[in-house]
C-alpha cells in the first residue's frame, strides 16, 4: 500500500516513515522543508535501505498538491504537515490558522477526487486543555488555551463533518502526548532550528553547551516536586502508534480518537535527572516564573488506544534521554 506523508521529514514524519518503509509500505513525502532538511531522506535511506518518493511543496499549495496526487495515487494519508509551536502561534494566530487548516481542506478535497479512504491525523493533547483529573481519557471534555491547541480542536470537527458526509471514509485522531527521544540509530532526532519552545531540545542544546543553562519555568506546582509533569513518550513508539492506526483505517469507516502516551507523568526535574545519569553529564538549571498557559500536570490513559488499536508504549524514560543524547553526538561526528 502507498502511504503519502506530508511533513514526513519532520521529527515525527521521519520516524514514521522508517516504521512504514520497514513494514512495506510505499512512503511518498511532501515537505515545504520549513522544519525539516532534505538530508532527512538519505538518513531513512540509510536505516531502512529503502527509498521514498520525495516531493518540495506547501501542502496548501493545491495545484502543485494534485500533481502528487495525480502521479502517485496514494491509498492512504499520514499528516503531520503543521505549524506546532504554542508560542508562536499566540504571535501569529493567523499564520497557525490558514496554514493548519487550509493544509487539512486541501487535503480532503485531494480525498474526495481521488478516492482515498484512509487518513491519519497528527493532534495533540493539547486539545484537552487543563483536564480537572487525571490520566486524561479520549472522552474528556475537549478545551484549547492557544491558536495552536485551537487548530488541532477544529481540524478534527472537520474531519468529524467530513467522514459524516462520505460513506467510507476511515479517519484516526492522534492525541500525541510529549514526543521525544530518537532512532536508536542516531541518524534521526530532533533538532529545531532556534531557541527550542520544548524541555528536551532545550536539555540537548545545553547539554552540547550551545545554551549555559536550563530555565525551569517554576517549581511552585501541585505536584511532588514543583515542576510541570507531563507524559513523554519515545517517538519510536509514537511512530508505531501510526502503523497501528493505518492498519484500523483498513477495517471499518468512521472517525476514531486515540491518546497516545505512556500513562507515566515525570516532572522536568525526573526528566534532568534521568538525562544527567544515564548519559553521565551535567545540566546546569536555574527555576525561573512559571511559563504563561502552563498546566501543572498533564498525562495519558492509553487503554483505548490498547483494546482498539492493539499498541501500548514499549520504551521508557531511560531510553529516550540516552538516545536523544546518541542522536546529539552522531549529529556532531
Ligand atoms: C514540558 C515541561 C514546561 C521548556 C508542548 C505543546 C504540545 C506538544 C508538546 C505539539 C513543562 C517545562 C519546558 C523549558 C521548562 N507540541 N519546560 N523549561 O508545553 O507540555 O507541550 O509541546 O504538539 O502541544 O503544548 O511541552 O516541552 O514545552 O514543556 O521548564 O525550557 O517542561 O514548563 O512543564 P508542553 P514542553
Amino acid at each position: 500500500m502507498k502511504v503519502l506523508v506530508t511533513g514526513g521529514l519532520g521529527f515525527i514524519g521521519s520516524h514514521t516513515c522508517v516504521e512504514l518503509l520497514e513494514a512495506n509500505y510505499e512512503v511518498v513525502i511532501v515537505d515545504n522543508l520549513s522544519n525539516s532538511t532534505i538530508d532527512v531522506i538519505d538518513k531513512i535511506k540509510a536505516i531502512t535501505n529503502k527509498t521514498v518518493s520525495f516531493y518540495e511543496l506547501d501542502v496548501c499549495d493545491e495545484v502543485e498538491l494534485e500533481k502528487v496526487f495525480q502521479k502517485e495515487r496514494p491509498e492512504a494519508i499520514i499528516h503531520f504537515a503543521a505549524y506546532k509551536a504554542v508560542g508562536e502561534s499566540v504571535e501569529k494566530p493567523i499564520l497557525y490558522y490558514e496554514n493548519n487548516l487550509i493544509s487539512t481542506l486541501k487535503l480532503c478535497k485531494m480525498m474526495q477526487k481521488y478516492h482515498v479512504t484512509k487518513f491519519v491525523f497528527s493532534s495533540s493533547a493539547t486539545v484537552y486543555g487543563s483536564p480537572a483529573t487525571l490520566p486524561i481519557k479520549e472522552d474528556f471534555p475537549l478545551f484549547t488555551t492557544n491558536p495552536y491547541g485551537t487548530t488541532k480542536l477544529m481540524i478534527e470537527k472537520i474531519l468529524k463533518d467530513f467522514v459524516s458526509s462520505q460513506k467510507d471514509i476511515s479517519v484516526i485522531i492522534l492525541r500525541y502526548f510529549n514526543p521525544i527521544g530518537a532512532h536508536p540509530s542516531g541518524l534521526l532526532g530532533e533538532n529545531p532550528k532556534g531557541i527550542p519552545n520544548n524541555l528536551m531540545p532545550y536539555i540537548l542544546k545545553v547539554a552540547d553547551k550551545e545554551l549555559e543553562r536550563l530555565h525551569i519555568f517554576g517549581n511552585d506546582y501541585d505536584t511532588k516536586d514543583g515542576t510541570g509533569v507531563r507524559d513523554y513518550i519515545h517517538v519510536v513508539d509514537l511512530a508505531k502508534g501510526h502503523l497501528c492506526a493505518l492498519e484500523k483505517t483498513k477495517k471499518e469507516p468512521g472517525i476514531f480518537y486515540y491518546n497516545l502516551g505512556t500513562g507515566c507523568g515525570y516532572s522536568v526535574l525526573d526528566l534532568v535527572k534521568t538525562f544527567e545519569r544515564v548519559n553521565g553529564i551535567k545540566i546546569p538549571y536555574q527555576i525561573d516564573h512559571r511559563r504563561p498557559g502552563d498546566v501543572a500536570s498533564c498525562y495519558a490513559d492509553s487503554t483505548k488506544a490498547y483494546q482498539e488499536l492493539g499498541w501500548k508504549a514499549e520504551l521508557g524514560i531511560e531510553e529516550m534521554c540516552k538516545d536523544a543524547y546518541h542522536f546529539l553526538l552522531e549529529s556532531k561526528r
